[in-house]
């Protein structure tokens, strides 16, 4: 039997992934900020939305293939950024990439990534995207943007919710901040315990930020490195810098962490070609609404002027559909994958994806839809308990 047969759902992976992953780098993956209650909100409104059965429809064969900004893609999804991934799994950048080339959906790399953009480029066949926090320094900034050009990464998302970092309480628990301090005794028996991931981590020589150790000019051990890092989050962020990002950058511009129908026409004006409705997984605003209620707002403001992305709390393929039946055009992932990360590296992402993929296809079928192009709000249901918020437009 293979070693994902039993593994039937992308609960059934985190299951697994939270037995061999120390518990800093489990609570810096599970965990939302403050009470957690945006968290929460994510997957409960989620859950809430009924889909529509409907019977002979002749649905055939299904095809799951779409394009997002013209990039062929095989499932209507794509890999969150997600930094320090290799924290979670030894070269987990290099893992999720390969599995993600290898399901034909698109990765993202975060900014703060433990492999290089360079690194993870030798890796993998096709280009992939690169996710860029603005920081303080511009010329770094610009440099990290001439790289991913360099190495052939077609599109940037820009993620602009995190101008301060809201605090993750487990995270601060166990010493897993901006500024670390992870050697303690609990965290250290707990490392000796897991000890695949431990020879793993051993193993690797990626164990800091792949694509900011250079530049970070007071040494490169992951304690400095990350201090530089936490300086360099800037909060005065504004438009303009959004403006000067769409003329530095040559290819599509991506805008994520957008929950406001009037910040997503902002975007847009900017040159966003597409934006990401996202609450960062429940990790910023504790008690902002879930990205789901918000979605049918923002499809609506943008009215087809960009693409609309959607992410935060996606769990399964029929998670997906109720996305795309709101209007996102595809569904980031984050934890599903990370699960399959954690559990498993390479084979546990393109297991998640395989899961997500059957769960689409098979939600699909019996609301009666063989195509993409079908989906829309008549596949809902009805969702009495996921308003979207009225947002006021502004000038
Ligand atoms: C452990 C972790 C690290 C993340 N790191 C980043 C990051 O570096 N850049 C970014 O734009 N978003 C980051 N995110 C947010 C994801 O890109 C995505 O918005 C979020 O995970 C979606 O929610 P979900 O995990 O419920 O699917 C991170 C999320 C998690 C869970």
């Amino acid at each position: 039997m293979s070693r994902t047969a039993s593994l039937v759902s992308i609960e059934d992976l985190r299951q697994l992934a939270r037995r061999r992953t120390p518990r800093p780098f489990w609570g810096y993956l599970e965990s939302g900020s403050f009470e957690q209650l945006t968290l929460a909100a994510n997957r409960r409104d989620l859950d809430v939305l009924t889909l529509r059965p409907r019977v002979l429809a002749d649905i055939g064969p299904r095809d799951l293939r779409t394009t997002v900004l013209g990039q062929p893609c095989r499932l209507p999804v794509a890999v969150a950024p997600i930094g320090l991934s290799g924290l979670i799994r030894a070269d987990g950048e290099i893992h999720a990439a390969r599995a993600a080339e290898a399901e034909g959906v698109p990765y993202t790399l975060s900014t703060v990534s433990t492999c290089s953009m360079e690194e993870v480029r030798a890796a993998v066949q096709q280009p992939f995207w690169f996710q860029l926090y603005m920081m303080r320094d511009r010329d770094v900034v610009r440099s990290l943007m001439e790289r991913a050009h360099a190495v052939g990464c077609t599109a940037l998302m820009v993620t602009v919710d995190l101008a301060v970092q809201a605090p993750r309480l487990p995270d601060e628990r166990h010493g897993m901040t901006l500024r670390p301090r992870l050697l303690n005794l609990p965290n250290v028996l707990d490392f000796i315990r897991k000890p695949g991931w431990a020879w793993r981590f051993l193993n690797t020589p990626r164990r800091n930020f792949g694509n900011l150790v250079d530049y970070a000019p007071h040494g490169k051990a992951l304690q400095q490195v990350s201090a530089w890092v936490a300086d360099q989050l800037d909060p005065t962020l504004g438009w303009a810098d959004l403006d000067w990002i769409r003329a530095q950058w040559p290819g599509h511009l991506i805008v994520k962490g957008i929950m406001d129908a009037g910040d997503a026409r902002r975007a847009v004006q900017a040159g966003a070609d597409a934006i990401v409705v996202s609450n960062h997984g429940g990790r910023q605003l504790d008690g902002a609404p879930s990205s789901i209620a918000v979605l049918p707002s923002i499809v609506q403001a943008l009215a087809g002027d960009a693409e609309v992305w959607f992410d935060s709390g996606v769990r399964s393929g029929t998670d997906v559909l109720k996305a795309l039946a709101l209007g996102a055009r595809t569904a980031l992932l984050g934890r599903a994958v990370l699960y399959g990360l954690a559990a498993l590296g390479e084979p546990g992402v393109r297991h998640a994806l395989g899961l997500i993929r059957r769960e689409l296809d098979v939600s699909m079928a019996l609301c009666g839809l063989s195509q993409l192009d079908q989906i829309n709000a008549s596949a809902l249901w009805s969702a009495p308990d996921v308003t979207p918020c009225p947002i006021p437009r502004r000038q």
